[in-house]
């Protein structure tokens, strides 16, 4: 079997602080899976008649993996998604389809999918300009987070605890770029610097932590300096991660949870979590896991192509 990982770097420049690549390239090589990380850059794709798919791997000819697995998360490049399209047409099984890894990029299409299906999220709205403070005001109350559409690792997330701060974020904002896309979020106080992430594998929790944000901040992202717990799943837990994968049609994912009054309220997914947190807090083995998951779907044989 051979599959090859989708990176932002290539093999020969993989940084040694890419966790999670080199666990999964060590769970393959144990498996005796022939295993190779490629970024979209080294690739050409050429799409031809009579149902020719053609990949070309730093200009020479290569032949198809039998999977791909993407872990470029909200850094999917359109060059990347158009990639895995063209491996899900070759009927390459591609775990995270190029659909999902699109849908939950975007944030805020990723919250209408959740209102959709009646999953609790934090109420949000995206900017229009100018914005009107009166009227973010009216329906969110601050404090408000702002936060980009697309982001990981928390660096496009911003706490506005006053309406005076967030009149000056705007006035930043519009002054010094062309009225970029973001979105408004209702502040869930009671979150405030600790969340959850659950990891579900194939329509299946297998790890949940709880995230505290270091001192003085108040994103829990374990990248953010924040650490780790294990946390004892609870049937709601369960229920809204599991339903939060399904419906974003994601095959591995890292739910992130916040805490609210009555339960929780889902914060976002991510179709690539990182997993060093989740492997040091508890004895989930992450890279195994997912692997697992993938020899199982190809031995079964049965995955939706994309067209
Ligand atoms: N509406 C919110 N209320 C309270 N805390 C939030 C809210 N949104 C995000 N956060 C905090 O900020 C962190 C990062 O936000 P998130 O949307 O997950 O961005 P990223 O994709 O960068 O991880 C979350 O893990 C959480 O701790
Ligand atoms: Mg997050």
């Amino acid at each position: 079997m051979q599959g090859w990982i989708l990176n932002r770097f290539p093999q020969h420049a993989l940084r040694s602080d890419c966790y999670g690549v080199h666990r999964l390239l060590a769970q393959a090589q144990q498996r005796n899976i022939g295993i190779r990380v490629v970024a979209a850059h080294e690739l050409d794709i050429i799409a031809e008649g009579q149902g020719r798919h053609r990949f070309l791997l730093a200009g020479q000819a290569v032949a198809q993996p039998n999977f791909l697995l993407n872990r470029m998360g909200s850094a999917t490049s359109y060059f990347a998604l158009a990639v895995m399209r063209q491996m899900e047409n070759a009927g390459v099984y591609v775990p995270n389809s190029s659909q999902s890894v699109a849908l939950v990029r975007d944030k805020l299409h990723t919250l209408q999918v959740l209102a959709h299906h009646g999953l609790p999220i934090a109420k949000s709205m995206l900017a229009k300009y100018p914005v009107n403070i009166d009227l973010v005001e009216r329906e969110l109350g601050f404090p408000v987070i702002v936060k980009t559409l697309a982001g990981s690792q928390g660096r496009g997330v911003f706490l506005c605890e006053t309406r005076h701060k967030f009149e000056d974020l705007i006035a930043m904002i519009t002054t010094s770029q062309g009225n970029p896309n973001f979105i408004i979020q209702q502040f869930i106080a009671q979150s405030m610097g600790q969340d959850l992430r659950v990891f579900v594998i194939g329509g299946r929790v297998v790890g949940c932590m709880v995230r505290k944000a270091a001192m003085g901040s108040f994103k829990a992202n374990y990248s953010q300096g924040g650490t780790v717990l294990a946390y004892p799943m609870t049937p709601l837990i369960e229920q809204l991660a599991v339903r939060t994968a399904k419906v974003l049609g994601l095959e591995i994912a890292g739910v992130d949870l916040l805490f609210a009054d009555q339960g929780f309220k889902i914060c976002e997914a991510n179709s690539s979590p990182g997993f060093r947190g989740m492997e040091q807090c508890s004895s989930v083995d992450i890279s195994a896991e997912i692997f697992n998951y993938i020899e199982l779907r190809l031995e079964q044989g049965k995955f939706a192509n994309q067209v």
